[in-house]
């Protein structure tokens, strides 16, 4: 069985589509000082129940949320227990930085694991290192090939692919390669307090005229696109395009972007705002079958 929570019904209606099953979903409201109310009104004894619920917006609701459907289930006779969050919200705290800190993504997994979670599904989760500290069997669903073919889709004549950091170097070289396209892969500097980004390129490639995607896997501020796309436009880049897998996009971070010469900004349903305009339904469907 697969439920759809409260912040994935699109994606989820497009996953249980895709597998053939019913769409369940949980009542939900809000009490008036804010807490979230959640009950499922479908037996669910014996069964393996699958929960898709991304983290964001709102981060805290959301995992709030997502681990009241655990509790529910789990109370009700749940066999065993899938949780999809196609958005893995905290995962950028994923060590100590500064002492005195937390590892997020460990406290989320133990609140998982204590409300029954067997296995957590995410979508390119921001690093190993969270996926580790999590603690509870996972699964990180790649989906660099779904946004090669969006690209293609876009724009048939991508002739570079740029990853605005090194980490997103082997994702950017996979999709220049499937796209037979020029990598330019930057290093990253942000200040801490300021926030600031400045990217300066790690290999040289020919700009002039080109058409280049920035690919990341999360846009937030919009600082790291937004620098990267700065120095192309310099370069004589003649279209700029920016697509992540989630689509955060604070404050700002449009205008950020848009001024740095970007046409377009793209990410996925993984956060379904006006942003997302490619599905990672099938690559979570294939995930999540053997559990279903
Ligand atoms: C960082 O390691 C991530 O991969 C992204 O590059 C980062 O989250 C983007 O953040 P912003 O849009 O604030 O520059």
């Amino acid at each position: 069985m697969i439920v759809c929570g409260p912040s994935s019904i699109s994606l989820g209606t497009e996953v249980t589509g895709i597998l053939g099953q019913e769409r369940i979903l949980f009542d939900t409201k809000v009490f008036p000082d804010g807490e979230s109310y959640v009950r499922i009104d479908t037996p669910v004894e014996g069964l393996n129940v699958t929960i898709i619920n991304t983290l964001f917006p709102d981060q805290d609701k959301r995992f709030v949320e997502t681990l009241l459907m655990c509790d529910a289930l789990r109370r009700n006779g749940a066999k065993e227990i899938t949780v999809v969050t196609p958005y893995l919200a905290y995962a950028r705290q994923d060590k100590v930085f500064r002492d005195g800190e937390p590892v997020a993504p460990k406290a989320l997994g133990s609140a998982l694991r204590c409300s029954g979670v067997d296995r957590l599904v995410v979508v390119e989760a921001h690093s190993g290192e969270a996926l580790e500290a999590l603690g509870i069997p996972n699964v990180n669903v790649q989906v660099e090939k779904r946004m090669s073919q969006f690209i293609s889709s876009v724009n048939v004549d991508t002739d570079l692919v740029v990853a605005p950091d090194v980490k997103a170097a082997e994702r950017a070289g996979k999709i220049a390669d499937v796209l037979n396209a020029d990598l330019m892969v930057f290093s990253k500097k942000r200040d801490r307090s300021s926030g600031e980004v400045v990217c300066e390129p790690l290999n040289t490639v020919h700009l002039q005229g080109k058409t280049a995607f920035i690919v990341d896997d999360i846009i937030s501020t919009g600082r790291s696109v937004a620098s990267a796309s700065e120095y192309l436009k310099r370069g004589g880049v003649k279209s700029v395009y920016a697509v992540c897998v989630h689509a955060l996009m604070l404050g700002e971070s449009e205008v950020r972007i848009k001024q740095a010469g970007v046409g377009e900004i793209f990410g996925s349903n993984t956060i379904e705002n006006r942003f997302a305009k490619f599905s990672v339904a099938q690559e979570i469907a294939d995930a999540i079958k053997p559990f279903c």
